[in-house]
Formats: structure tokens, sequence, C-alpha cells
């Protein structure tokens, strides 16, 4: 679906015909080595040329030299980096998300010669990552390709380095990274009567391919292991449910897996507690959570990480019907525990209590992680910028906020406990389904907890970051795969040999 960039790396001092990308400072100068590459005429003319543009080589800013006196390239295109302080935490992949954003679909070269900015190999290849996710558009369903598309596929860019040897090297397992990040958005841009558990469920089975082992639950499955909340849900749907488990073994034979999980609506009406009928389109990414596991386990084995990893998907549409689960409804779950049913929108935590419990009850993870749109509140409390994170495990929120902090996938922390827990007490059953207006994430994700036993476990509340999310350097689309970049970090960083 996404038209890359054919990407060459190559030593610097050479040059194509074409685009020629350089950056300068707050001082409008590129380093000496660039500076002496393209010459002092054309140093002079950027600083001429800022001039007249009201260019201050800011951050995220970019000015356009076309047909630059004296060099034989097409357009001269002065990306800024700031001063000193701005230069210290750059976003190498928003800047990649930048650069690819200036280019016309012609040959354009960088020089990844950056003032005040060490561009290592791992840097290099994150810009390459950034350029490549800023390409993705998805256009399947589009029977009239406009003009600028075409282009756009024959576009090629040479990043010019210190090390090609080293960046390739680091790249390839970026492009498995990239791979997860486009499966992720295909599956969660995809329609709802394109895509539903079924067909999902196929998806995730196409990791085979990959050397993923897939298995897939279907209703008589699920029934059999008595997982009635789950079963609630699909049942308003003539299209069944699905439980897709995913396992990459990457790692030591007896090392203990650890375990991603994912909510897979693949649309949601709110059932017989329906929803206004604005903006319910949106609820075909009501499966993210899913898509973003499918596209970490694409990742993941694509690049062969060394790591035993359990994927694991709940696949459901939550429809109106005769056969709807109603409000009052009590479900019994695989954990035995019972959950009264007052509002059938509040469908997430039930796919995912019996989904939780049978993952840390087959496989025994070292930890859990969820992903789930799972609330409209968590956009009340962190809009677009933020996903919920829950926890009951210290040392695992910490990582998590960590990496995301590192991906510009960001997280904050929110609270569970107690107080929560109690809003879930229900009068005919262990727990109901709904905790109340106030801290509805936080009720959501209590009920959550009484799934996971002691397994470490961490909840991401991804219903403001998964889609329609701001626009970004690196995300066009609607889809943004949140989440594929974070979690591989996180395996990267702590549970790789
Ligand atoms: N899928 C929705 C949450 C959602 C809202 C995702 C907006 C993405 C964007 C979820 O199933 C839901 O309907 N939650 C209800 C819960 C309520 C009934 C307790 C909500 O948030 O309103
Ligand atoms: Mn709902
Ligand atoms: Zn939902």
């Amino acid at each position: 679906m996404a038209e890359s960039f054919k990407i060459d790396f190559q030593p610097h001092g050479k040059v194509e015909s074409g685009d020629l990308i350089v950056f300068v400072g707050d001082n409008l100068k590129p380093t000496p080595a660039v500076a002496k590459l393209i010459g002092s005429k054309a140093v002079d003319l950027i600083a001429k040329a800022a001039s007249a543009e009201n260019f201050k080589g800011k951050p995220k800013s970019a000015m356009t030299i076309v047909v630059p006196n004296g060099l034989t390239v097409d357009r001269l295109i002065v990306i800024g980096v700031g001063g000193e302080k701005e230069r210290a935490d750059v976003d190498f992949v928003q800047l990649g998300g930048l650069i690819s954003g200036k280019t016309n679909g012609k040959t354009a070269t960088a020089v990844l010669d950056l003032p005040g900015i060490q561009v290592s190999p791992e840097a290099a290849a994150d810009i390459a990552l950034g350029v490549q996710m800023r390409r993705y558009s998805f256009d399947r369903y589009k029977t009239k390709k406009k003009d600028e598309d075409e282009k756009k596929s024959a576009a090629r860019l040479v990043l010019s380095v210190a090390d090609p040897a080293a960046v390739k090297k680091v790249y390839k397992a970026r492009e498995s990274v990239l791979q997860g990040v486009n499966l992720a958005r295909d599956l969660v841009n995809e329609p709802p009567n394109v895509l539903g558990p079924q067909e999902f469920a196929a998806r995730a089975q196409e990791l085979t391919k990959l050397g993923v082992q897939v298995e897939i639950l279907d209703d008589k499955a699920m029934k059999k292991l008595g997982m009635g909340a789950l079963l609630g849900v699909a049942q308003g749907s003539v299209r069944g449910g699905r439980i897709a488990i995913m396992r990459w073994n990457g790692g030591k034979a007896n090392d203990k897996p650890i375990a991603f999980i994912g909510k897979g609506v693949v649309f949601d009406t709110g059932g017989i507690s329906i929803k206004p009928a604005a903006g319910m389109e949106d609820m075909k990414g009501d499966m993210a959570g899913a898509a973003c596991v499918v596209g970490l386990m694409h990742a993941l084995a694509s690049r062969k990480a060394k790591a035993n990893v359990v994927g694991a998907i709940g696949l459901v549409e939550n429809m109106p019907d005769g056969n709807a689960q109603r409000p009052g409804d009590i479900v019994t779950t695989m954990s035995g525990q019972t959950i009264e049913i007052i509002n059938t929108d509040a469908e997430g935590r039930l796919v995912l209590a019996d989904v939780l419990w049978y993952v840390q009850d087959r496989f025994k993870p070292k930890f859990m992680v969820d992903l789930a749109t799972l609330t409209g509140a968590i956009l009340v409390a962190l809009a677009q910028e933020y996903a919920g994170l829950f926890s009951n495990n210290d040392e695992l929120a910490e990582r998590l906020a960590v990496a995301g902090k590192s991906t510009g996938e960001r997280v904050w922390r929110m609270p569970i406990g107690p107080e929560f827990d109690k809003m879930i007490e229900s009068k005919f059953a262990d727990m109901k389904n709904t905790g109340g207006r106030f801290g509805g994430s936080s009720s959501a994700a209590a009920l959550l907890q009484r799934f996971v036993n002691d397994t470490p476990w961490a909840h991401l509340d991804i219903a403001g970051t998964a889609m329609g999310s701001p626009q970004s350097e690196i995300n066009r689309g609607w889809a943004s795969g949140w989440g594929v970049r974070l979690l591989d970090r996180l395996v990267r960083d702590h549970y790789e040999a």
C-alpha cells in the first residue's frame, strides 16, 4: 500500500543531479564539509535567500532555492536544525518525514551531515525510516489515481552518510519496523465490510510466512473455553468472533514469553446501547489495538528479534440484532468471574477480559501489555497527544514511558486502584461493565486488572492516538500505526538476549 522511496545510502562527497538537501543551524551555516561540497558562493546564496525568505534556520523549517546559480542541481533545499539547545534532542524520524515532504518525486540527495548534531548509523537509519513513514497513503479504493501519486512512485532518495555500510545494516531492521507500522495502518484503514473477524484473522495467519506460528480460535473453540464475555459481544453479529494467537520464538527455548494483547472490534456500533450516527464510521478503527499487535509481530519476526513473544487478538463485531446481548445480561468469563452488562457499548473490556485471562493462564508470560481503543474518556483526559498507560507494575510502566519518549509515541500514566475498582461493583454479579461517568478510563482499566491475575501488566488506551490523529511529519493519513515502534523499542531495549 505504501509507495516507498527507493533509498540509497552513499558516502559523503557525491551529489547526483536533481535536488540537493542540506542542513543549517540558526546561524544559517552548513557544516564545513557541506560548505566545501557546495562551494562558498552557494553558502552566500543561502544567507541571501534566507534573508529574502525570512528563513531563520529554526528546527522544522525549510527553504527551497530553485535552480541555484552556480550549482548543477535543480533545487537546493535548506533545512534548519536550530541552535545548540534545540539540537540536543532531535527526533530523527520526524526529521526524515520533513525531508520526505520537501521532495517532489525526482531524485534528491540529502547530505546527512548536520551542524552540531552527531548522525550515528542509528540516527541515519531513523531518518530513513521517517522518510518512508511519510510516504504511506491508503488509496486501495480510489479507482482514479492522481498524477501526483504516479510521480511519487518514481521517487528516489540518496542519503549521503559517513558510513553507508553501517547505516544499511541498521536500516534493515528499520525496514521491518516500517512494514509493521504500515501493516497496522492498512488494517485500521480497511473498511469494516472488507475486514471482518474472519478476514482479520486470515491477515494474522499470513505471518506464518515469516515463521510466526498462528492459531485461530473460532466460536466453537471459544465456547469450549468458556469465554462468555467475548462471545456475548460477538453474538449480535452474523460474522462470528475469532481469536488469533501469534507466536514468535526467537529467544532461548526455556525463556518465558512476553505477551501483547489487542482489542479487535472490527466495527463498534455500540450494540443495543447504540452510538449516535455522527462519526460512527470511525468505529471501523476499533481494532487498532489488534492491528498494532499484528504489525508488531510482523516487525519482530521480520527482523528476527531474539525474544519469545506471544501476540493475541480478540476479534468481534459489536452489532445490534435480535440476538444481540442486552443491558442487564450477565455473562460468565473464562476466569469464572461474572459480569453484568450495563451498557453494551462498553464491549472492549469484555473482549479483553477473556483474552487476557486466556493468555496468562496458557502462556504464563513475563508480562502482558494490552492495547485498546477502549474509552472516549481518554480523549477527554489526554486529547490525541498521549496514550493512557495503566499498570500494576512500576518497572514495566517506566520502560514503556521511556520507549515512548524515544519513539515519539508518548504515554501518560493514569491511576488504577481500589477507588476505581469499587466503581464497577454490581448489584447482581461479580462486577458490572461500566463504572459511571467520572474516571471512565480508569474504571475500564480496573475491570481489565481483574483478569490479569498476578501477571505484571500494562494497558494502553489508544482511543486518541491510533486514528484521526493530528498530522505530523511522518503521518499524513488517518490510521497512525501507533504503538508498533514503541513496543518494538521496548522489546529491543529490554527483552532481547
Ligand atoms: N470503542 C469505544 C471507545 C472509543 C471512543 C474509541 C472514541 C475511539 C474513539 C468503546 O467501545 C466505547 O464505546 N466506550 C464507551 C464506554 C462507555 C459506554 C462506558 C465510551 O467511551 O463512551
Ligand atoms: Mn463501544
Ligand atoms: Zn469499542
